[in-house]
């Protein structure tokens, strides 16, 4: 039997699989279209009998039925997504493509192989923003997108939970606040400012940086998803968090502080249209039915993941320079 892992190669999917491979019985097999997120070299030294990848679209029903038809899949963790709200605001077209359109064909031909467990990965954003002293979300909550890709997320959140409702289908949705750690594509807050620190650049502070999340190191993240797979109840949303809520600012002003350079770095630079103010997670549902909470601190997180970027800097050039794009095929073929 096979574990099918869509959006193997993007930054959460790769850290999924590694954190799995020896935790399962199951052959894995890993499935991404290789978007400009996607980075072959995230995973490739777990390329095996166990680990098998497969360069296929979601969009793409016939990719689809390909790897169903190959590969005995019981079990689905859907991760493949357009996953950039800055990217989402310049163009909606592909958030709503891959989003909405893969995940209702995946359901389909996930529905049609008849599997046992089926994890979609959503976000946060599907519930819109807070005030500062609003509670935190719980799975109860309104669903209220604001952006494109929280709105093409909410869609297929949905959309999920009408394949359950309607053909009992053995779906589970997550949604999950801020990750951060190895692997992820320095387009977003925590890989940008360590790779602006790192390289001269100034650190861009959107509006000003009182923003809010909640920040959880992407190997909690994984926990809980594997816990869902595992013993998640068909038809139940599970909120995931870090319980580590800081605005963009500090966050800013700790990376400045551990690269040990001048706050004169930061440019406050114009908003991002929309900009939803605050995140914050209730997860006390996952922590009492499935017995996961949160174990990495923001420092221990945050130093880890500054650390990786450090010894990892070819991946951050080859990332930054579009080589990476080619590299693997160099290298491996
Ligand atoms: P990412 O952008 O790093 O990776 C996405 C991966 O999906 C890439 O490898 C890309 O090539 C692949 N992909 C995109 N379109 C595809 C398609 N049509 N067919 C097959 N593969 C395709 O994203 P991420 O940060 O790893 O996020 C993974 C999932 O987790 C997403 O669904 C996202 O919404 C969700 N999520 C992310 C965060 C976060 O903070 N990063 C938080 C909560 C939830
Ligand atoms: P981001 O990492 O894009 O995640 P999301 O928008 O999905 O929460 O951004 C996190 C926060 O950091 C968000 O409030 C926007 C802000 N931000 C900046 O201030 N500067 C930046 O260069 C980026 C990418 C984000």
């Amino acid at each position: 039997m096979s574990i099918l892992v869509t959006g193997a190669a993007g930054f959460i999917g790769a850290n999924f699989i590694h954190q799995i491979i020896n935790q399962v019985d199951e052959q894995i097999i890993a499935l991404d279209a290789l978007t400009y997120a996607g980075n072959r070299e995230n995973i490739i030294g777990l390329e095996s009998r166990k680990m098998i990848f497969e360069h296929k679209n979601i969009c793409n029903k016939s990719d689809l039925e390909f790897v169903f038809s190959k590969y005995k899949i019981s079990k689905v963790v859907h991760f493949a997504a357009e996953s950039h709200v800055d990217r989402s605001i310049m163009s909606s077209d592909p958030f709503v493509q891959t989003n909405v359109v893969g995940t209702q064909l995946l359901l389909d031909v996930s529905k049609h192989a008849s599997i046992e467990r089926f994890v979609h990965v959503s976000t946060d954003e599907v519930y819109g923003s807070l005030g500062l002293n609003d509670p935190a979300f719980t799975e109860s909550h309104q669903i209220q997108p604001n952006s494109p890709y929280s709105a093409s997320k909410a869609s297929s959140d949905l959309l999920v939970r009408s394949y359950y409702e309607t053909f009992g289908f053995p779906a589970m949705i997550t949604r999950c606040s801020n990750n951060y750690g190895p692997y992820q594509f320095p387009e977003k807050l925590i890989p940008l400012m360590i790779h602006h620190a790192n390289s001269g650049k100034s650190l861009p502070v959107y509006g000003n940086g009182k923003n809010v999340r909640d920040w959880i190191y992407v190997t909690d993240h994984c926990d809980a998803v594997l816990s869902v797979l595992n013993h998640g109840t068909a038809g139940e949303v599970y909120n995931i968090g870090g319980e580590s809520e800081l605005n963009n600012l500090t966050i800013v002003k700790k990376i400045i502080e551990a690269f040990g350079i001048s706050e004169s770095r930061i440019e406050f630079v114009k908003d991002r249209p929309g900009h939803d103010f605050r995140y914050a997670m209730n997860i006390n549902k996952i922590k009492t039915e499935l017995n996961w909470q949160p174990k990495i601190s923001f420092e221990a997180g945050l130093e880890k993941t500054i650390k990786w970027y450090k010894s990892n800097q070819s991946w951050l050039d080859r990332v930054v320079s579009g080589e990476y794009k080619t590299y693997i095929k160099e290298q491996y073929q």
